[in-house]
């Protein structure tokens, strides 16, 4: 059995406003082991973003315990990778620079990793080339390449495809699948596709909203590669899919009487 490398229990979020309180998360717990990979998938609002921030060590204003290797979250740090929505790269820097960030690619290790990143996001030849250069999907894979330098123990993608078209969408995930197989980094990735979680975790987490918390954690018993069209892959995809129309009835009960 893998060890935990992300131990999350009880954990609270509360954001006050003068409107009122919002709790973003409520009681969360989830063991991610060494080398899984996890999507977190639900609507809008209900706590993903501020559960990856909390991981990450950019938001330090919770309950509860959350540890990374047996130790609670400080802050941010290399062990860390973040991904965002859109790439955030240095626009006036080159590829491999901004992959490079502080470190210089005068020293023959960092260059020789940088090379290796750039290999492995596909993105030989494109080294000297600029932010302005690339397409959307490019951008993208190297924010992947800069988050995997410092070989960061958990890698956390907040939508990180989710503003790219289906097919550039369809060769990231091949590509974030082949990363985790080669690296086998821990994955934290987020999104509200539900194609996209199913196609790529070893388990999904579906989140509801108001307040935020874990409805259910699905095992995604597959092999890879996996196959969208296949008869597994859709009965599994249906299966999320119900987690979120079993939720939604309530609520559809309260508003038009149901049993009539
Ligand atoms: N900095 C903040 N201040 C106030 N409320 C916030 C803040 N960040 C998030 N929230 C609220 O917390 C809830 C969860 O937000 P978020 O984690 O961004 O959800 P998701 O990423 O799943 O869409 C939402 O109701 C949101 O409005
Ligand atoms: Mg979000």
């Amino acid at each position: 059995m893998a060890a935990d490398t992300l131990v999350i229990e009880r954990l609270n979020r509360t954001f006050s406003s003068p409107a009122g309180d919002v709790a973003a998360l409520s009681n969360i717990g989830l063991k991610v082991k060494k080398g899984e990979f996890i999507t977190l998938i639900g609507p809008s609002g209900c706590g993903k973003s501020t559960l990856l921030k909390i991981v990450a060590g950019l938001d330090s204003d919770y309950s509860g315990t959350v540890l990374l290797n047996d130790k609670p979250i400080e802050g941010p740090s290399i062990e860390k990778g973040f991904i965002f929505q859109e790439p955030r790269l240095f626009p006036w820097l080159t590829v491999e620079k901004n992959i490079a960030g502080n470190l210089s690619l005068k020293d023959p290790k960092v260059r020789a990793k940088v090379d290796e990143l750039v290999a492995l996001v596909r993105l030989k030849g494109f080294e000297k080339s600029y932010p302005r250069e690339l397409s959307g999907g490019m951008a993208q894979r190297v924010s992947i390449a800069r988050a995997l330098l410092r070989n960061p123990e958990v890698l956390l993608l907040d939508e990180p495809f989710g503003a790219l078209d289906a097919f550039t969408r369809a060769h990231l995930q091949e590509v974030l699948l082949d990363i985790w197989q080669k690296n086998r980094t821990t994955m934290l990735f987020v999104t509200h596709d539900l194609d996209e979680a199913v196609f790529l975790a070893e388990r999904v987490v579906i989140m509801n909203p108001r307040p935020g918390h874990i409805r259910t954690v699905l095992p995604i018993d597959l092999p890879f590669p996996r196959k969208r069209a296949s008869q597994s892959f859709q009965e599994l995809r249906r299966k999320v899919l119900s987690e979120f129309e079993k939720v939604e009835e309530p609520a559809v009960d309260h508003d038009h009487g149901a049993g009539i």
